[in-house]
């Protein structure tokens, strides 16, 4: 991004207007992202205004503005460069999501085209690049050329965020970190939606988690950000759909990154958990009635669930898994991948009826065994994890097995034993408790409702 030349903008008159409640302009928001990309803009001062957005927040034109040129801040895919018509999904972050392995060659096999870029575990959640790098020789730095090449040929390739793409976002998501901004929702709206824009696609779906093991755990968040970012990206003219989805407890049976692959490997058998398989044709079912390729939601949710049945997801799996340097060998034999040295059971201590099962808990037992990070930096373990034998509303009988532990290195095995027990509320009295629906609520944006 070339630095804005401005000789009448001052840095310091944009965070008074900010601070003062103000409103700011096209030239002022390009003003500051140049500055803060080129380094002209020193850190304190793109902190300050940072803290004033957080403070006054911003109107739906402002953040729209912010995302456009956020999006704009570094190189972009246009439709020429991935050979015409993509789709798109994100999801805001949950324990044991692991659609995006599942929908990607789902789509694929619709005959969509997706070219995805995907982030790494940070936190409780778990991210796509370090799913698919437990697979081993997966390798997802994709050159720019080849990635195209890949979404052009075979309609499908999957890479870690590259350094060019939304430097913007990279400078202010780690100044909003040490600065206590990063809950701000246009900041966020911001943060997520320059990153699609960027990445070209006209279709876009969004998994809005909601629940303990969401980044925004109360509906009422959830639901004002899916309604902020189908805003932003309909105004910058994508068709755009959230769909709020349950993460009270983890989705499927699994959280870490190999076992969360073999899951996503049975369930493009058609032998998944049906939660998971249910949310990868809900949020698909999107994708294709916005490309013209299903008339309404429910037919092309059967459609998919078809593409699950008869192979052909799994046929674009193991495409992708070649075509990205992946030991293909992995799709037909799971055991290939990645598996820890021991396997530790957590029982039950009464009888009775699963009334909870905390996401975050089981999300921050999963990292503590080795499967995420807390800083970037960090190493991960492919191999451990928690495998949920157990969900709300399952009966259990006193000493059966809720929940298996995947381990390798020790340290911390007491701890991540007891959280994943204390995740667990039995209810004894012999009530019953019904799961809680996954699909919570449905946005479209203003011309596709
Ligand atoms: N995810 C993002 O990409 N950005 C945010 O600000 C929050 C979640």
């Amino acid at each position: 991004m070339a630095v804005l030349e401005c000789e009448t903008m001052n840095i310091v008159d944009v965070i008074r207007k900010k601070r003062d409640g103000g409103t700011l302009t096209r030239e002022e928001i390009q003003y500051w992202i140049s500055g803060t990309v080129s380094g002209a803009i020193p850190d304190y001062q793109v902190s300050a205004l940072l803290m004033a957005l957080f403070l006054r927040g911003m109107n739906d034109e402002e953040a729209a503005t912010l995302t456009d040129v956020m999006a704009h801040s570094g190189s972009m895919f246009t439709p020429d460069d991935l050979g015409g018509y993509t789709v798109d999904k994100h999801s805001t972050g949950g324990v044991g999501d692991k659609t995006t392995l599942v929908l990607i060659p789902l789509l694929a096999a619709a005959g969509l085209k997706v070219g995805k870029l995907s982030g790494r575990a940070l936190g409780h959640t778990g991210g796509t690049i370090d799913k698919l790098e437990s697979i081993p020789g997966f390798h997802t730095n994709l050159e720019r050329p080849r990635f195209l090449e890949l979404v052009r040929k075979t309609g499908l390739a999957l890479a870690d965020h590259t350094a060019d793409m939304v430097p913007a976002d990279r400078i202010l998501y780690e100044l909003r970190d040490v600065t206590a901004t990063v809950d701000s929702l246009p900041l966020i709206v911001a943060s997520i939606m320059s990153k699609k824009i960027a990445g070209g696609a006209q279709a876009i779906v969004i998994d809005v988690k909601t629940g303990s093991g969401a980044f925004l755990p109360r509906l009422e968040d959830s639901r004002r950000l899916a309604q902020a970012l189908v805003a932003i990206g309909s105004a910058l003219g994508r068709k755009m759909a959230a769909v709020i989805s349950d993460m009270s407890q983890p989705l499927g049976r699994t959280v870490g990154n190999a076992l969360e692959v073999r899951e996503a490997i049975d369930t493009l058998r058609g032998r998944g958990p049906d939660d998971l398989a249910a949310l990868c044709c809900e949020l698909g079912a999107e994708l294709l009635v916005f490309s013209g390729k299903a008339e309404d939601r429910a037919s092309a949710a059967a459609a998919l669930g078809k593409l699950l049945e008869n192979g052909a997801a799994l046929a674009k799996f193991r495409e992708l898994v070649a075509h990205q340097g992946g030991d293909v060998r992995v799709v037909d034999d799971p055991r290939l991948l990645p598996q820890a040295a021991r396997r530790v059971e957590v029982r039950a201590r009464s009888a009775g009826a699963v009334r909870r099962l905390d996401a975050l808990s089981v999300g921050r037992a999963a990292n503590l065994l080795g499967a995420g990070r807390t800083k970037k930096e960090d190493a991960i373990d492919p191999a451990v994890g928690v495998e949920i034998a157990k969900k709300i509303g399952d009966a259990v009988e006193k000493a059966e097995t809720l929940a298996i532990v995947h381990v390798n290195d020790e340290a911390n095995l007491a701890e991540a034993l007891r959280m994943v027990e204390s995740a667990y509320d039995l209810d004894s009295s012999g009530a019953r408790h019904a799961p809680p629906p996954l699909i919570v609520e449905r946005i479209l944006g203003a011309s596709q409702a």
